[in-house]
């Protein structure tokens, strides 16, 4: 498939992946878990150069979770260290090409030079527009809506938000990334068919993608077909299918598509 097959308005604006299935493959091939990130991480290139080929304006990586603090110290300093690696090594492309990254997540629980390297990629790419990679560290979607809900609450007491008047555009501004519209498709790899505590009040709406293949073997196109799948749907937002045929599209840059 190319970009032509896919008309533009049917392109999804935002995919968010969750990316699945390294330490399966590395276990495959008798080998430790961390080749299996290694080469996720290749996967990571790959994915990212062809959404930006395709023209995918916000592309949502699931890069380690909250609760992937508790696998061994080997694995998640090895995890620390692709990440720094992979940020200061792309930073010179993402510049080039107009990309915007930022990370999002419970950052102040990452090591120090592992912070510095996001905040340092955040602060140099904060400018650029044309394109978003966001990725989530330290990430879980309850503990992003109990942190917007503490938010939410210190802007109540501070007299800025009544809580009569609060509604789902007021919350959803209090999340990590309120300007980022929610995903169109979401896609999971390794065959497992679970939302794992990923974006739970942005995919309300959103279109579930699942591969069977390990992340380490999803290639440019995997994502293809993935799209593909995305533009042969019909999505409804709860209407009937006639009204979803009028109004429906992709999100645009508002908060939510839903
Ligand atoms: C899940 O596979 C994957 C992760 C926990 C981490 C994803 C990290 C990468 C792809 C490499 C670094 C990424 C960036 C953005 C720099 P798993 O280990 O849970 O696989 P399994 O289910 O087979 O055990």
């Amino acid at each position: 498939m190319g970009t032509a097959e896919v008309g533009s308005e049917r392109m999804p604006n935002h995919v968010a992946i969750i990316m699945d299935g390294n330490g399966r493959w590395a276990e495959e091939r008798g080998l430790e878990r961390n080749a299996g990130h290694r080469a996720g991480l290749d996967t990571v290139r790959e994915v990212v150069r062809a959404a930006g080929d395709l023209g995918l304006k916000y592309l949502t990586l699931y890069a380690f979770s909250s609760e992937n603090w508790e696998r061994p110290k080997g694995e998640v300093t090895e995890l620390m260290y692709l990440l720094e690696h992979y940020l200061e090594e792309e930073l010179d492309e993402a510049l080039e090409q107009g990309v915007r990254i930022r990370a999002v997540g419970q950052l102040d629980k990452l090591p120090p030079t592992t912070r510095k390297a996001v905040d340092h990629a955040m602060d140099v790419t904060g400018g650029n527009t044309e394109r978003h990679l966001i990725l989530a560290l330290s990430y879980g979607a309850r503990a992003e809506i109990v942190d917007a809900a503490r938010s939410l609450i210190r802007s109540v007491e501070a007299g800025v938000v009544d809580p009569a008047r609060l509604d789902e555009k007021t919350f959803a501004s209090h999340m990590y990334a309120p300007d980022v519209p929610d995903p169109d498709l979401m896609i999971r790899t390794g065959n497992e068919y679970r939302v794992s505590n990923f974006l739970l009040w942005q995919i309300a709406y959103s279109e579930l993608y699942t591969a069977s293949v390990m992340w380490p073997d999803f290639h440019r196109a995997d994502l293809e077909a993935a799209i593909e799948d995305y533009a042969g749907r019909e999505r409804r937002f709860g209407l009937t299918g006639a009204q979803a045929r009028l109004n429906g599209k992709p999100s645009d840059d508002g908060v939510s598509s839903g």
